[in-house]
């Protein structure tokens, strides 16, 4: 088997775009294993941001791709991926979030089904046309399931005519495995508000 867990294949997903890529996010840095990834494999002249609402999890980022010298590609913010509108007024090539609590770390400060919403909304409008978006989602525990549930009902949503929407998921295996959602841009809206994603 060449894969067998949904952050592998989202990377697998978006690896081929980010070689001509400019802007990506990590929209929950943690311990910034996918930060490391972004930085690793977009062109030197590319920013990669990452968010965290974890000072612990921030720090994790910095010193990681510190240790691999690719800290001056990277802009960490210590805030909730619901603001990152604040931060960024250009086309997102790519952008990452895997959902969850910080492995290791405090379980309550989980993402969320409302925020995560908002900040994947803000993410889609912002996401340049051919541009990916994935979500790997947790069903295996209790707040997990009703986040992935909210994020799946949200995605089937989206208009047909800008988004391609996906997922993949294992599916033999016990305990509800994550789900990945794939999402990339075809077409432009033709509204500001978040209400011009749906049909
Ligand atoms: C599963 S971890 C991310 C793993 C990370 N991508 C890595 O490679 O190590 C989920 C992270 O989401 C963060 N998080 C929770 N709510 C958030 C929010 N509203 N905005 C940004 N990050 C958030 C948590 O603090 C946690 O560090």
């Amino acid at each position: 088997m060449v894969v067998v867990n949904a952050v592998e294949m989202a990377h697998k997903f978006i690896i081929s775009r980010l070689t001509a890529a400019k802007l990506v996010i990590d929209a929950t840095a943690g311990n910034g294993k996918d930060t490391l990834f972004l930085a690793k494999h977009t062109p030197p002249n590319a920013t990669v941001f990452a968010f965290d609402i974890q000072p612990q999890a921030i720090a994790n980022t910095e010193l990681l791709l510190n240790q691999h010298h690719l800290l001056p590609k990277a802009q960490l913010i210590l805030d909730s991926h619901a603001n990152i509108a604040n931060y960024i007024d250009q086309p997102i090539d790519v952008a990452m979030f895997n959902l969850g609590y910080l492995p290791g770390g405090d379980h309550t400060l989980s993402t969320c089904s409302e925020i995560t919403k908002q900040a994947i909304s803000q993410t889609l409008q912002l996401l340049t046309v051919g541009g990916l978006l994935t979500v790997a989602a947790y069903p295996g525990y209790e707040h997990g399931k009703q986040e992935c549930h909210a994020v799946h009902q949200y995605l089937a949503g989206l208009s047909q005519q800008i988004f391609t929407v996906a997922s993949w998921a294992m599916v033999n295996q016990t305990n509800s495995p994550p789900v990945l959602y794939i999402i990339e841009k075809k077409g432009v809206n033709s509204l500001e508000s978040s209400t011009s994603l749906k049909d």
